[in-house]
């Protein structure tokens, strides 16, 4: 309940409309904490509870918001509790993002996932997040993506010849394969110009350094330009090239690093 009437506080105030007095009584609010202050059982907890997720069956309730574009692909109805959370945000992508509501949402999203963990994985610990601003310098090298370990760490950055799939840490393929869109390794590809073949005509910088927008000094930047205008602070902050963007593009995903494998297994075969 009181994280409850946390949230409640955050998104009201947020929305910038009257709060009630009595919902200022958040006493006991989750305290999420940077990766690396976690000691080496506390990693390999969260990655047992995350693991624990995809052992438990689809919801079976879950239905996709009205209309689906093209580029959210169906649910996998006979995937886990693990890939409904990924779904969720797939779905709702073209209605949260660029919107007022981006980041109490995806607070929140966390939040339920933080929730399912404890619940039905019995997970004590806090949500952990990476602090981008101490890797923006150097995040091919960063000790938060160079871990190996098959318990605790989050493995390294997957190679061209393995189609950017991630071969090492607690998951690596083959063994961890998620189902969603379709069954795949989780590939994670270097990436420090994302924008430079981005499919938008107009854009300032097409080789701009997507660490550029998330060093600390941009980012103290970002938190100090809009003072009082949620809306200008949530489009700078997701505007292409922005922070939220870059951080994705810097270690890309899935859909850019099998598009971009495709692209350099077919060269490499011409
Ligand atoms: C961005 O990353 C490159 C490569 O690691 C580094 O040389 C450069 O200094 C970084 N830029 C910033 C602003 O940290
Ligand atoms: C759905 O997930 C299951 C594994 O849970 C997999 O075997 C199947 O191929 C997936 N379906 C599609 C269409 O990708």
């Amino acid at each position: 309940m009181y994280r409850l009437s946390c949230i409640a506080v955050w998104l009201t105030l947020l929305l910038q409309t009257f709060v009630a007095a009595e919902s200022h009584t958040c006493t006991n609010p989750a305290v999420r904490r940077e990766w690396r202050s976690l000691s080496r059982a506390e990693r390999a907890e969260w990655v047992r509870a995350v693991k624990c997720l995809t052992k438990l069956p689809n919801t079976k309730v879950i239905r996709p918001t009205a209309e689906r574009p093209d580029d959210i692909p169906p649910l996998n109805t006979t995937s886990s509790y693990y890939d409904d959370l990924v779904y969720m945000h797939m779905d709702l992508n073209h209605l949260v993002h660029f919107t007022g509501l981006f980041l109490p949402w995806h607070r929140y999203y966390v939040h339920v996932y933080e929730i399912a963990m404890k619940k039905s994985c019995g997970y004590t610990g806090v949500t952990p997040y990476w602090d981008w601003t101490l890797d923006a310098h150097d995040i091919f090298g960063s000790s938060f993506w160079n871990d190996p370990d098959p318990l605790s760490g989050l493995g390294s950055f997957g190679k061209a010849e393995n189609g950017y799939e991630v071969r090492d840490g607690a998951f690596a393929a083959p063994n961890y394969i998620r189902p969603y869109p379709w069954p795949h390794g989780i590939r994670r590809m270097y990436n420090l110009r994302p924008y430079s073949d981005f499919p938008v005509k107009a854009l300032p910088d097409r080789n701009i350094m997507a660490n550029t927008t998330y060093s600390p000094q941009a980012v103290e930047k970002l938190l100090n330009s809009h003072p009082g205008n949620f809306m200008e602070f949530q489009r700078d902050f997701e505007k292409i090239p922005g922070a939220h963007p870059s951080v994705h593009g810097t270690i890309t995903g899935y859909e850019q690093a099998l598009r971009l494998s495709k692209l350099s297994l077919s060269a490499a075969y011409v």
